[in-house]
């Protein structure tokens, strides 16, 4: 069976986009459900100015408590959170978290919106970040996003992107998620920067994050499969975004994702009907519907 990695990021990226804040008990418990529904790989929570976004506030106290030991879950759980800077280093530092990302941009005016600092000052903190977590051996991930278009420059180059992703390897991430944060690209666009990139550095270590804006994200989840990549970023539901990118809504939903790969003969761990029952609970907790069509559909017979 041919196996495809899921990289969960509701607890995170979905979240961190919605008016309404969870409680830290809220979040748990949504975690927990993840975890039972097959997940074994989720972004719980990002260690990031409480000022710049609320909704991920206490992230220190839930990942403590989530890595309480008196918390019992399967062995490959993988946890990780976003980490901007040396002061969210310090912090994750201080969890037993084995496991972080850093999150640069491809464009400019992206990197100065989202993260306050040029994409070159972003590289020389993501240095610092790795350095930092070499000798606790925490795995550093790197987002790269708005790989395909950016909010406030428009379509992004590829040269920018590959470049990006040679640097981003240098520094020794060990996977670079490529990121579609606006939901722009089409599967042409997404064959044609991949197909470089497996050319430059191999596909190994690159995870593809699409969100839904469009309507194209499973096409380009396609278009990258057939390329290669094993590693898709998706989000429950389809919540989220990103507060820095306008229009950043939908994150492809890890139900649509799931319901398409598990038909096309791919195993990803995930127990789809328990996936779909979390559904009531988050729409109630977030105060509205969820934008994931498996999840409204239901499962056929
Ligand atoms: P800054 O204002 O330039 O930071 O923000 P600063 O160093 O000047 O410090 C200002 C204040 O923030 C100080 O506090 C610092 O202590 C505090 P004050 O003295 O004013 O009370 N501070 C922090 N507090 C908590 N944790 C920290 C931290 N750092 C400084 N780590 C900063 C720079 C990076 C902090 C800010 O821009 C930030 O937090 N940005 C995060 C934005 C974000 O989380 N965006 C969403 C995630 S990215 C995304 O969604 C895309 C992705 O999902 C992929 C995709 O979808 O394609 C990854
Ligand atoms: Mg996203």
């Amino acid at each position: 069976m041919k196996k495809i990695e899921i990289v969960e990021v509701g607890p995170r990226d979905g979240l961190q986009n919605e008016v309404q804040s969870l409680s830290v008990d809220q979040r748990l418990n949504f975690i927990d459900q993840l975890v039972a529904a097959g997940l074994r790989r989720i972004e719980v929570g990002a260690f990031v100015s409480p000022k710049w976004v609320p909704q991920m506030n206490q992230s220190f106290e839930l990942i403590q408590e989530l890595l309480n030991s008196k918390r019992k879950y399967p062995k490959d759980v993988r946890f990780s959170a976003l980490v901007p800077n040396r002061k969210g280093m310090e912090l994750a530092e201080k969890t037993s978290l084995k496991e972080i990302a850093v999150f640069g941009a491809s464009s400019e005016s992206f990197s100065q919106k989202n993260i306050n600092c040029s994409m070159r000052e972003g590289l020389e903190r993501f240095q610092e970040v790795i350095k930092m977590a070499r000798p606790t051996k925490i795995k550093v991930r790197g987002y790269l996003s708005v790989a395909f278009g950016c909010p406030y420059e428009g379509l992004v180059k590829e040269s920018v992107v590959r470049k990006q992703i040679e640097k981003y390897l240098e520094l020794g991430m060990y996977e670079i998620s490529i990121g579609d944060t606006i939901g722009v690209a089409t599967p042409k666009q997404v064959r044609s920067l991949l197909k470089k990139v497996s050319q430059d550095v191999g596909l190994k270590k690159v995870a593809m994050h699409f969100h839904d804006t469009r309507g194209t994200a499973l096409a380009n989840v396609l278009a990258s499969l057939d390329l290669g990549v094993r590693v898709f970023d998706s989000s429950f539901g389809g919540l989220g975004g990103c507060p820095y990118a306008k229009g950043a809504s939908g994150n492809l939903a890890t139900e649509d994702l799931v319901y398409m790969l598990h038909g096309m003969g791919f195993e990803t761990g995930v127990k789809l009907e328990k996936l779909i029952q979390i559904s009531p609970g988050i729409e109630n907790l977030i105060q509205h519907g969820l934008p994931s069509r498996v999840a409204r559909a239901g499962l056929p017979l």
